[in-house]
């Protein structure tokens, strides 16, 4: 359902959390940029102003109460509006979108976590972002174990320096981690043309090395070109 007509790229990042994503998407986008292509890095939940006060709603612990649904409609509410403010403007004036995170957490978290219809999430995906697509999406793919402990030691270093609580989801119980990453693994082996699958564990380096051969394939296909764009 990509949208074939538009001349950006549109890339993504996935994976557990305690994956590596934020190194890596930084690493990514200072090459990119230093290639000297145009990059809007953006994020799911948040990206946009508007995104970001729903992802303290999403995120903050202290929300107990928010039910699967209501959870479910706000992660697309801060999708469609970060489609419509900047993705898709973006992408139709030549930009690499880099996002981390899609709707591929949705089916993950909302879908096989949650246990929400998967029906329901490609409805409103539908909706929300019409052919807004990734062309690329890069799934890094770590232990269960090893991501949530990262996770957790990252969450109390956040707890100790006073940053906001976001950790809501991380404090879910181990099974529903175990259906996400599940649910990770299908998605993958299930689109294998859009989904890359790479090995979290590895080196810092041999990980970026990895990803930056997949998207160069990409700009080579979507015969990108460099330079400003005016979004
Ligand atoms: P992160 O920005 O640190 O990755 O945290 C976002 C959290 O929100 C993470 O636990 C995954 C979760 N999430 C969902 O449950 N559904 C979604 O659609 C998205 C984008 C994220």
């Amino acid at each position: 359902m990509t949208d074939t007509l538009r001349p950006g790229l549109f890339l993504s990042f996935e994976g557990m959390d305690g994956s590596g994503k934020t190194t890596q998407m930084r690493l990514l986008i200072e090459r990119l940029r230093a290639e000297g292509y145009d990059v809007l890095e953006t994020a799911e939940p948040g990206g946009t102003p508007i995104g970001r006060q729903i992802r303290r709603i999403l995120l903050d612990s202290a929300n107990q109460e928010l039910s699967s649904r209501a959870e479910l409609l706000l992660y697309f509410a801060c999708r469609a509006q970060n489609v419509d403010e900047w993705i898709r403007p973006a992408l139709a004036a030549g930009c690499v979108v880099v996002s981390d995170r899609y709707t591929d957490s949705t089916v993950a978290y909302q879908g096989a976590g949650r246990g929400l219809p998967m029906d329901v999430i490609r409805g409103l995906y539908q909706f929300a972002c019409g052919p807004t697509a990734p062309d690329l999406t890069i799934y890094l793919d770590i232990d269960r174990a090893i991501g949530l402990a990262r996770a957790h030691a990252r969450n109390a270093e956040h707890a100790a320096a006073g940053q906001t609580d976001e950790t809501r989801i991380d404090n879910e119980a181990a099974e529903f981690h175990d259906r996400v990453y599940d649910a990770y693994a299908a998605l993958a082996a299930d689109e294998p043309g859009r989904i890359r699958r790479i090995d979290a564990a590895q080196s810092i380096e041999q990980v970026h090395a990895d990803i930056w051969a997949a998207v160069e394939t990409h700009i080579a296909a979507h015969s990108l070109s460099k330079g400003p764009r005016h979004v």
